[in-house]
């Protein structure tokens, strides 16, 4: 069997959604300290759906097919969607990833947790009021 799927060869040959949102309402930047990847999203949100989503990823090509996967499961998506996201689900919309590689599909979650975060927090409403953890002013302790 192939070592990656043909939807991970799809999407990272052709990564959907990729580039920067200039007024983005939510940004998210994340990176893995043992291999240097890093991934940055941005969303547009109206009305609390994700109008638009996009992503920047300087790292390994499963980490490039899961922020094209995890971009595509959100667009359009209600917020409480988007909040749910796992990498497994991700992992899963790929037909999977090879062991190795499964830290790259939580760069994904990891980045759109935080772009949210980051949507909450530009609303105004405090870090115990957000329904994600909030990692960037109180480390996930709250
Ligand atoms: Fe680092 Fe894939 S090897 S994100």
């Amino acid at each position: 069997m192939a070592l990656y799927s043909d939807k991970v060869m799809d999407h990272f040959r052709h990564p959907r959604n990729v580039g920067v949102i200039e007024n983005a309402d939510g940004v998210g930047e994340v990176g893995n300290a043992k291999c240097g990847d890093i991934m940055k999203i941005y969303l547009k949100i109206d009305n609390d759906i994700i109008t638009d989503v996009k992503f920047e990823t300087f790292g390994c090509g499963s980490a490039i097919a899961s922020s094209s996967m995890a971009t595509e499961l959100i667009k359009g998506k209600p917020l409480s969607q988007a909040r749910e996201l796992t990498n497994q689900a991700v992992t899963e919309a790929l037909d999977g990833l090879p062991a190795h590689k499964i830290h790259c599909s939580v760069l994904a979650e990891e980045a759109i947790q935080k772009a949210l975060e980051d949507y909450y927090h530009r609303q105004g409403i405090p870090c115990e009021e957000t329904p994600v953890t909030c990692h960037t002013c109180c480390s996930g302790e709250e």
